[in-house]
């Protein structure tokens, strides 16, 4: 006997990047930092008075959503802080979409807004990138006519790094006329010289929510936390879906210690791009088809004469990981590949030199 509801027998369940927890096994991917977060973290830790772990902690975070505020140049109302990035899509989903309403995607794209699609029980409407992984024209007014009521955009774009311009969102921000959840996981591997800065969106249109999160820039993967920003109207409609109490004491005050640590995320952001153009061109040297990343990550095409599966487990034998993502018709022929360290990055060469 089935005790779930229809769409969850139905539907498949989100598969993650492989975690193996071996010596020697150097993981290129999941898009994390390669490097440690800022030792303020760990100071922070040390500071944690564990007897205060008897109340419950502040339900909306608020010394960090100030920090965050004033970062971004925003107000506490602009804020929300969630338990990873993936919390704050979820709560979105069940804030802003009926079940008999649908979201709408431009594919590829990260494969959870569909699992979480499927799991709240609404639709999917779906349009395909241009070979430039570039939005459909018109793609504000093909949203409205499909009717979604919430548009997911990842931006820089995940599987392949490129970046739609900001100018070019709030166009789109403009025109649609739902919630425009813009998914700004990587946006810290941007290079300064662009000046990409849309928080300020939020203040212009009140459909723009934009996801951050600490798992990347600020080396926190493990710690879950995350953030979005919008109007205090969506803000507001959001606190009223979010756990009483979903982010704890703790991660509160370490993700507090990263954020206030500019200087330090700097830093880890100016060497992955680095290290970044290091591997597209080593690659591309080599025959790989890598169109510029504004991640850290890359997506490369393999060269003729090479497959693209047998490259990942040819990696994979050698305790080297990468993602393949086999049930992606586009692609097929490719590997998307974390930045790492230079001492990872040339151990990763090294083997795809061998192929
Ligand atoms: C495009 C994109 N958005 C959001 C997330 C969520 O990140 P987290 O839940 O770790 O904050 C990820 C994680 O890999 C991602 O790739």
């Amino acid at each position: 006997m089935a005790y779930e509801r229809k769409n969850i027998q139905a539907m498949a369940a989100y598969v993650p990047g492989e975690q193996i927890d071996a010596p020697g096994i150097l993981k290129l991917n999941t898009n994390e930092n390669p490097y440690p977060p800022t030792p303020r973290v760990s100071e922070a830790l040390a500071r944690c008075d564990v007897a205060r772990l008897r109340q419950y902690p502040p339900p909306t975070a608020r010394n960090l959503a100030n920090a965050i505020a004033k970062l971004h140049g925003l107000s506490g109302e602009n804020v929300i802080v969630t338990n990873g990035g993936d919390e704050l899509l979820r709560m979105a989903i069940a804030t802003f979409v009926e079940t008999t309403q649908s979201i709408a995607v431009a594919r590829p794209t990260y494969t959870l807004y569909q699992v979480l699609a499927a799991a709240h029980g609404c639709g999917m409407a779906v349009f395909e990138l241009d070979d430039n992984w570039q939005m459909p024209d018109n793609y504000g007014e093909l949203l409205n006519h499909s009717g979604a009521r919430m548009a997911f955009l990842v931006n820089p774009h995940a599987p392949s790094g490129t970046l739609v311009p900001v100018g070019q969102i709030k166009e789109l921000a403009a025109t649609y006329n739902g919630v425009l959840l813009l998914d700004e996981a990587y946006i810290d591997f941007v290079d300064p010289d662009i000046a990409y800065d849309s928080a300020q969106l939020v203040r212009d249109h009140d459909n723009v929510l934009i996801l951050r999160t600490f798992s990347k820039g600020y080396s926190l993967a493990g710690l879950r936390m995350a953030y979005g920003l919008a109007s205090p109207a969506l803000i507001g409609a959001l606190m009223k879906t979010k756990d009483s109490y979903n982010t704890d004491l703790i991660s509160q005050a370490l993700a507090q210690a990263a954020i206030e640590d500019q200087e330090y995320a700097h830093d880890t952001w100016q060497r992955v791009r680095g290290e970044r153009t290091v591997v597209t061109q080593a690659l591309r040297k080599v025959g790989y088809v890598v169109p510029d990343s504004q991640s850290n990550f890359i997506l490369a095409a393999v060269p003729p004469g090479l497959e693209a599966e047998a490259t990942y487990l040819a990696l994979k034998e050698q305790g080297i990981l990468v993602r393949y993502f086999k049930s992606e018709d586009r692609l097929q022929d490719k590997l998307r590949i974390t930045i790492g360290t230079p001492e990872d990055n040339r151990r990763l060469l090294g083997a795809l030199a061998a192929f």
